[in-house]
C-alpha cells in the first residue's frame, strides 16, 4: 500500500467512523499492509536517530492537523516517559522490537481531568516484533510507556495519531502529578 493511499483511506475512515474504537479497528489492518511496504516510502530523514533520546520524525500530516504519521527511531535502552495522547493511535513496527508498558489509574474518579492526586500502577506489557500492530483509544487517558530494552536492536515504528500530538501529558509516579509536555519532532 502506498503512503498516499493509506492516508486518504484513513482520512475517509475518520470522517465516516465516529468512535475512536471504530477508527482504530478499521485502520489497524491497513497499518499492517502499510508496514510491508514501509521501505518504499521511509527516506533517510525519517530514520534519523538521536543519541540523547528516541527520535520522532514526521512522515506525513493532514493539512488540518487531524492526522499525523511519525516514524519513531529507538536506540537500545531509549524509552518515553509515562505519558498519554489525548487521541487515538495506531502503531506498527518496521524493524527491531518495541515494548509497550501499560499503566492504570487507581485513584478515585480517575475519569476526571486533573493534574495532581493521580495514582498509577503498572499493568501488563506487550512485545511488538516487526509487522506487529497495536492500537489505543483515550479512556479518557490511555497511559503507557514505550521503548526498547538495552539488549535489543535499533527499532523503527510508525505511529498514526488523530491529531498532531505536538504536546501530551507526562506523568510523575512519585508525586502523583502530570504536566503538559511540548513534544519536538523533525520534519523533512
Ligand atoms: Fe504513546
Amino acid at each position: 500500500m502506498q503512503l498516499q493511499d493509506f492516508f486518504s483511506d484513513c482520512a475517509a475512515l475518520v470522517r465516516r467512523e465516529g468512535a475512536p474504537s471504530d477508527i482504530v479497528a478499521a485502520i489497524a489492518p491497513r497499518m499492517r499492509t502499510l508496514l510491508s511496504g514501509a521501505r518504499s516510502f521511509l527516506r533517510a530523514e525519517h530514520c534519523r536517530a538521536d543519541a540523547a533520546h528516541y527520535a520522532r520524525n514526521l512522515v506525513h500530516a493532514a493539512p488540518d492537523g487531524s492526522l499525523a504519521l511519525f516514524a519513531l527511531v529507538w536506540a537500545p535502552g531509549q524509552w518515553t516517559p509515562v505519558h498519554d495522547h489525548g487521541t487515538w493511535g495506531v502503531v506498527g513496527v518496521v524493524e527491531g522490537m518495541l515494548v509497550e508498558q501499560a499503566y492504570m489509574r487507581t485513584d478515585a474518579n480517575s475519569h476526571e481531568a486533573r493534574d495532581a492526586g493521580i495514582e498509577l500502577v503498572r499493568g501488563g506489557l506487550v512485545l511488538l516484533p516487526p509487522g506487529a500492530v497495536s492500537t489505543f483509544v483515550p479512556n479518557p487517558d490511555h497511559i503507557h510507556m514505550t521503548g526498547v530494552p538495552p539488549n535489543e536492536a535499533r527499532t523503527i515504528s510508525l505511529h498514526l495519531y488523530g491529531r498532531m500530538l505536538s504536546s501530551f501529558h507526562v506523568y510523575d509516579l512519585a508525586t502523583g502529578t502530570r504536566r503538559l509536555f511540548d513534544a519536538p519532532h523533525s520534519e523533512s
